[in-house]
């Protein structure tokens, strides 16, 4: 990262980071779009967030993606928030201008146009389970309820934390129904199914009864690997229509290029290539 160059330099930051498929991402993107910029990745000590983000606008950075474990800390760095960034509670999205650093969070609207604009899926009107209620589902609450659902129903293993998801939330409901219960209480089926637990993680599924999922319905692990995750199986064997979180993350990815460049890549090309990998 010393080579400053005459073009604009962007990284992503966690730790660990090696993992992370947000250089190829955002690199195809700027070929795409013929924008002149490099993306890499930084790790970042544990304890030495905010001092690797510094050293990098000292080196004349212009941005960058936030990931685990830093996207809390990325939120008390910034010195001004969007909205949405506000809403999630979180940020994954730093823009450096001058002496300010925007703090922002595409991860939500990543998902709504996965799903409303990838998938076709019109989200007005419908009714939605969100199941978890950690930073992932919190992320995906403002943009969600923007969408126009009819209902949102919350449940997550431990059920006080869908209530204090509730309590946060109330103010954006406008019309929609927004209630939250217990993994035991979902008896009724519901359009849309959306996993934002880290179940799949552990290769596990929230105990939710069969009856939630339809013909009609569309289960969404914002998880995504090789195979389909446990919770996309258990879906599809109601006969549930699925889809992984690879495009969340195509989609939050071209969000954060659109901040920095105000451009809109396309995405379809870059979705296609990660999942020809994972096949
Ligand atoms: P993230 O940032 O991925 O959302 P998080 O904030 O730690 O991570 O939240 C993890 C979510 O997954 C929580 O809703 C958690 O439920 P609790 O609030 O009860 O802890 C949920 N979760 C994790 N493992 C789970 C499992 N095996 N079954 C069901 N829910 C699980």
């Amino acid at each position: 990262m010393n080579d400053t160059g005459s073009f604009a330099q962007y990284v992503v930051i966690g730790n660990p980071i090696a993992h992370s498929k947000s250089p190829e991402i955002q690199t195809r993107f700027a070929a795409d779009t013929a924008q002149d910029l490099r993306y890499g990745r930084l790790l970042a000590p544990l304890n030495g967030f905010a001092a690797a983000v510094q050293q990098f606008i000292a080196q004349g950075g212009k941005g960058a993606n936030v990931t685990v474990p830093f996207k809390l800390q990325a939120y008390a760095l910034a010195s001004s928030l969007t909205a949405r960034a506000k809403a999630a509670g979180a940020v994954n999205t730093l823009k450096f201008d001058g002496a300010d650093i925007l703090g922002d969070n595409t991860d939500g609207i990543g998902l709504v146009t996965d799903i409303a604009r990838n998938a076709g899926y019109d989200l007005a009107g419908k009714k939605i389970l969100l199941l978890g209620a950690g930073g992932a589902a919190r992320g995906a609450m403002l943009p969600l309820l923007q969408s126009a659902p009819l209902q949102l129903v919350i449940a997550n293993r431990t059920p006080a934390k869908a209530d204090e998801l509730i309590q946060k939330f109330q103010p954006c409901a406008q019309g929609c129904a927004l209630t939250a219960c217990a993994f035991a209480d979902l008896q009724q089926p519901f359009d849309l199914v959306i996993n934002a637990t880290s179940a799949s993680l552990q290769a596990d599924v929230p105990p939710i009864a069969p009856q939630v999922f339809g013909a009609a319905t569309l289960a969404y692990d914002m998880m995504y690997g090789r195979q389909p995750t446990p919770f996309m199986q258990f879906a599809a064997a109601q006969g549930a229509q699925v889809r992984d979180g690879l495009g969340m993350l195509v989609e939050q990815a071209a969000e954060s290029f659109f901040v920095w460049r105000g451009v809109r890549p396309r995405t379809d090309a870059v979705f296609a290539a990660l999942r020809a990998q994972l096949s």
